[in-house]
C-alpha cells in the first residue's frame, strides 16, 4: 500500500508515475518531503504558540477567502504570520505538484493549507471528528460531485513520527463492508447517484452563494454521492467491530519531515499519533484521473448495476 518515491526516484520521474500510484490506492511516501519547509523561526513558531491559540480542531487557511480559521483572535500580526506561511506551504505543495505529477493540477481545485498543532492520541473528539478511528474522507471543502480528495501531508514534528493506521482501500472496503454499511446501492435503481432537481437547486443556491461574495458557502454543498460516501464514513467511524477488525489493519510510521499524499477518499486511514504536521487538500477532477473506473463514484455504480 505505501510506495516509496526517494530523490532517486524523483530524478527519474514519468508524469503520470505519480498519479498512476494515487489512483491505484497507495500512499505515496516521499522520505525527505520534496517541498520546502518554511524557515525555521516559522516552524519554532507554529508549534509552540499554536497550540494555546488554537479555536477549532485545526488552523485553516483558506484560500477563497484568503483567511485562516481556527485561530483565536489574537493580535493581527501572529493572523498574518500564520496566513503567510500556510499560503506559502499551499504554493510551493502545488508547484511541486504541477511538475512531478501535471495530471493532478489540470482545472483542480486549490483547498485549505492546515496546520495540525495538537498531539493527535487521545484527543477525545466526537467519533464524526476524530482522525482517531479509521475512516474514508467524505466531502472535502464542500460537496466533491465524485471527483477526488487529495491531500499532502508533511510531518515537521522534529522528533516525533506521525503514526497512521489503515483498514485497506475503497474497493476492498465496499466489498467486505458495503452490505454492513446499508449503502443505497443494494436498492437504487438507474438514477442511482443522479442529481434530483433539489440537488440542483441547492448547488445552483450555493454557487450563487459564494459568487455574492460568500466564499465559505461552498462547504453547504451536497449531492447523492457525497451523501453516499458520508453514510459509508459514518458507518466506519460508528462500528467498533470494524475498528477492532485487524484482519486487514496496517499501520505506517512516518519520521520528522517525510512527507506523503494519498486519495483519502479511497485509502481509509486513521492518524493515531503525532503532533505537527502540515496538511493541504485539493481537489482533483474525476476527469484528470487515468484509471476513473476505480474511482469511488464509479465502483458505486458499477455495484449498484450488480445489484
Ligand atoms: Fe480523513
Amino acid at each position: 500500500m505505501l510506495e516509496t518515491f526517494d530523490q532517486h526516484r524523483l530524478e527519474q520521474l514519468q508524469p503520470d508515475d505519480i498519479s498512476d500510484s494515487l489512483e491505484r490506492g497507495s500512499i505515496v511516501y516521499f522520505p525527505t518531503s520534496p517541498v520546502a519547509l518554511p524557515a525555521r523561526d516559522d516552524l519554532d513558531f507554529l508549534r509552540e504558540e499554536l497550540p494555546s491559540l488554537l479555536k477549532l480542531k485545526n488552523i485553516s487557511y483558506h484560500p477563497e477567502s484568503g483567511k485562516v480559521h481556527g485561530l483565536d483572535a489574537g493580535d493581527a500580526e501572529t493572523g498574518a504570520r500564520v496566513t503567510r506561511i500556510l499560503r506559502q506551504v499551499s504554493d510551493d505543495i502545488a508547484a511541486f505538484l504541477s511538475t512531478a505529477a501535471p495530471r493532478l493540477t489540470d482545472n483542480w481545485t486549490v483547498g485549505t493549507s492546515s496546520f495540525r498543532p495538537m498531539q493527535e492520541r487521545g484527543r477525545n473528539l466526537d467519533p464524526h471528528a476524530s482522525n482517531e478511528l479509521v475512516h474514508i474522507d467524505a466531502g472535502a471543502y464542500g460537496a466533491t460531485h465524485g471527483d477526488r480528495i487529495l491531500r499532502f501531508f508533511i510531518n515537521v514534528n522534529p522528533q516525533e513520527d506521525r503514526v497512521w493506521a489503515s483498514k485497506g482501500n475503497f474497493s476492498e472496503l465496499l466489498q467486505s463492508h458495503g452490505e454492513r454499511a446499508d449503502l443505497a446501492y443494494r436498492r437504487a435503481g438507474p438514477e442511482y447517484l443522479a442529481k434530483g432537481p433539489l440537488d440542483h437547486l441547492w448547488s445552483g443556491v450555493v454557487k450563487g452563494l459564494t459568487s455574492a461574495g460568500l466564499p465559505t458557502a461552498r462547504v453547504l454543498d451536497s449531492s447523492p454521492f457525497d451523501r453516499e460516501m458520508r453514510r459509508f464514513h459514518n458507518y466506519m467511524k460508528d462500528t467498533p467491530d470494524f475498528q477492532q477488525d485487524m484482519s486487514n489493519h496496517q499501520e505506517f510510521r512516518f519520521p520528522p519531515f517525510s512527507a506523503w499524499m494519498v486519495f483519502t477518499d479511497t485509502v481509509s486511514h486513521a492518524c493515531l499519533s503525532g503532533q505537527f504536521a502540515f496538511i493541504h487538500t485539493c481537489i482533483v477532477r474525476l476527469e484528470s484521473c487515468r484509471l476513473p473506473e476505480i474511482a469511488p463514484i464509479n465502483l458505486l455504480r458499477q455495484a449498484a448495476a450488480a445489484h
